[in-house]
């Protein structure tokens, strides 16, 4: 795989609700994606509800050869929009369903466990039924590898003693490093980690620091940020979500930029620093 993917989460409309403004642009999105080379599209039934998938389903279906499908269950949409846990395991069971429907897919690549834990930060207490429903679906062959999102390391270590784990999905960026232990423990494991919100998420992040450093390389703010992350571990794969066919590009063409020792250790100070707005 890639190390840079592509997040489809963009691609619903505001606020990850409903159809977006302009379908045929969400198609070009994808289809300038996969035509860049990209082979790992992180995606959910829950956005949309339905509509991400739906979109990734008209413009890809049928899938290249080597493409990569991730998505995630665990979430439902209440009819206002808003975020509700489905961690039951008939939940888990009809997530994964509604994914294979809306995706026309028979099995899943990766299916992520996403506990809601404090919505973008992890809380702790047991995943094992959660898991277990997976496994139960990965032994019926509808899934064929499972990640979790949204995980503290014990979650984790418990996951490991009912299913083989092959990501991680949390929130991390270079101002966010929380996970900074978690991303170096899963490199020595072998364990893909991915960050959610790479550039900052719905509000990206913003730095006058940064904007210098990017300035003095001849990129842009958002490629430092995307390759500070692909330098920071060998197991960092990257999800940038956008709406744009031009972000997306300059996202990708971050892969090439090469970050001095002193361009790194300068990156490394703007940790904890609050995103501007
Ligand atoms: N597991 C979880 O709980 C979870 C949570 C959140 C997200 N995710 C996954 O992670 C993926 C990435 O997260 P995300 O999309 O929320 O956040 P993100 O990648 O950190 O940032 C996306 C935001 O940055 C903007 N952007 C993207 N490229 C840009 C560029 N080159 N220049 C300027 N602005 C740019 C986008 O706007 P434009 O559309 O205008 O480019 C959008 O507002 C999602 O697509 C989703 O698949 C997972």
């Amino acid at each position: 795989m890639r190390r840079v993917g592509y997040g489809a989460m963009q691609l619903a409309g505001p606020g990850v609700f409903g159809p977006p403004k302009d379908r045929e642009a969400a198609v070009a999105v994808l289809r300038e994606a996969l035509a860049s080379g990209v082979n790992h599209i992180d995606t959910s039934d829950f956005y949309g509800p339905h509509v991400t998938n739906q979109i990734i389903r008209e413009a890809l279906h049928p899938y290249a050869d080597g493409l990569v499908i991730v998505t995630k269950v665990g979430a439902e949409r209440g009819a206002d929009g808003s975020w509700n846990a489905a961690l039951e395991p008939e939940d888990i069971k009809r997530g994964v369903h509604d994914n294979l429907r809306n995706l026309g897919l028979d099995a899943i690549e990766i299916v992520n466990m996403r506990n809601m834990g404090d919505i973008h930060a992890p809380a702790e207490g047991s995943i094992a039924k959660q898991v277990e429903a997976l496994a139960e679906l990965q032994r019926q062959g509808l899934v064929r590898q499972i990640g979790l999102s949204n995980v503290t390391a014990t979650q984790i270590k418990e996951a490991q003693g009912i299913a083989e784990i092959v990501c991680v999905q949390n929130h991390y960026n270079l101002i966010q490093r929380t996970d900074d232990a978690l991303v170096d423990d899963l490199a020595a494991q072998g364990i893909a980690y991915v960050p959610f919100f790479p550039l900052g998420g719905f509000t990206p992040i913003q730095s006058s620091a940064l904007s210098t450093i990017a300035q003095g390389l001849k990129a842009t703010p958002m490629q430092v940020a995307l390759a500070w992350l692909l330098h920071r571990a060998p197991n960092i794969l990257l999800i940038p979500g956008t709406s744009s066919v031009t972000h997306l590009r300059e996202n990708l063409q971050a892969s090439q930029l090469k970050l001095p020792d002193n361009v790194l250790a300068e990156l490394d100070t703007l940790a904890g620093a609050h995103p501007g707005h």
